[in-house]
């Protein structure tokens, strides 16, 4: 057995010396060593950008998105799609944890959803029970093993908990926001009929005060009247995120050529990252928090245009997150009641 790692080195069969993220396979081995828990899985929620994928390339066939995440599993040992490179999250149960993890709070028959990826969780599975693909969460019997570095969530007894796992999974973001978007701003929310694009919204509502705006994009008609009901959005422009220059002059008709200071970009497809780029002001802020962002395309395509501003990785982690977000559902009848129907 090699030297155990509170960061799952140890767990890494391939290349070997690098972290389980970057691992193409690690083991799976449902046994539970001195620094690891060991949970039951009840459910996956698969990143939106990898079950788009995966849903695209089985042509929605639910039995072949079943073989296709077996197989992804079995031969790596975790669930890290290798198109998007992206994972995930799960809930579970505390199944046993080992005499040197950390978190004591985990106590056999605990409860709890990971705020580690998927695409790091050893995680063996021994059958797919059901997909849902609605809520893009995955219903298996199995184990994971979360690293005495891992951070998590033990569900609120008050919570559903497939809602509680749909808000985490993106936890992050609107976090996030609450720390970029300043008052009087212009914030320009890219996939905002998406769970992170309402949560984003709500928090930049709260964060730009009377004066600042928060304009939202959609691709379909359709989701216009409900996406206003919930009064998250000054302004809703319906057009794909992919057609750059009609979104830019969009947005530039509403903002009377200003654009964003904040554009934060939420789609779980690829090809928007010039669109995030040309909306955005001189020195203004890009969040990529969608896991179809690339960074060649953006970097080099802002580079392309001369366009001078920040570009931020979307860090799924940021302090508190997972308050924070449950804090924001909360605080919002509408919101919480939608995410209730859309994914508990
Ligand atoms: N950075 C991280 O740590 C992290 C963690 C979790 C998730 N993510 C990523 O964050 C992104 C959002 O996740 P989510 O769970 O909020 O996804 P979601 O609920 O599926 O929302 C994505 C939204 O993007 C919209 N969209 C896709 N293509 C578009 C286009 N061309 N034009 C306009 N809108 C478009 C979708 O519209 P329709 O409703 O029309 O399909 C959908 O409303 C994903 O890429 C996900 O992989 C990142």
């Amino acid at each position: 057995m090699k030297k155990l790692c509170k960061y799952g080195t140890h767990r890494v069969i391939e290349p070997v010396g690098i972290l389980p993220q970057a691992a193409l396979i690690i083991d799976s081995t449902p046994v539970c060593y001195d620094n690891e828990c060991l949970i039951e899985v009840d459910t996956l929620n698969i990143d939106s950008a990898s079950f788009h994928q995966i849903k695209e390339a089985c042509n929605q066939d639910v039995e072949l998105m079943k073989e296709m995440i077996l197989s992804i599993v079995k031969k790596q040992g975790k669930m890290q799609n290798p198109v998007t490179k992206s994972g995930g999250m799960l809930i579970g149960t505390v199944k046993e944890t080992g005499k040197d993890f950390s978190g004591k709070d985990l106590k056999p028959g605990v409860k709890l959803a990971t705020l580690v990826s998927l695409s790091l969780t050893p995680l063996h599975i021994e059958e797919i029970i059901s997909i849902n693909i609605t809520n893009e969460q995955v219903k298996i019997k199995g184990q994971a093993i979360l690293f005495d570095s891992g951070i998590y969530a033990v569900i609120p007894n008050d919570l559903d908990e497939k809602f509680v796992l749909a808000a985490l999974d993106v936890a992050g973001a609107p976090a996030q926001v609450r720390k970029l978007a300043k008052l009087n701003d212009t914030v320009f929310i890219i996939g905002a009929n998406g769970k992170s694009g309402m949560l984003c919204a709500l928090e930049a509502k709260n964060q730009v005060g009377p004066k600042g705006r928060v304009i939202g994009l959609v691709r379909k008609q359709e989701q216009v009247e409900a996406l206003e009901s919930l009064h998250l959005f000054d302004t809703i422009i319906v057009e794909s995120a992919t057609n750059s220059i009609e979104v830019y002059e969009a947005l530039s008709k509403v903002t009377n050529g200003e654009l964003a200071d904040l554009t934060i970009n939420v789609v779980n497809t690829e090809n928007t990252e010039m669109t995030s780029i040309l909306c955005t002001k001189e020195l203004g802020i890009v969040y990529f928090f969608s896991m179809a962002t690339s960074f060649t395309k953006a970097a080099l395509g802002a580079e392309g245009i001369g366009k001078d501003i920040t570009m931020i990785i979307g860090n799924g982690y940021t302090k508190n997150h997972a308050n924070i977000t449950l804090e924001i559902l909360r605080g919002n009848k509408q919101l919480f009641e939608l995410f209730m129907s859309r994914y508990a």
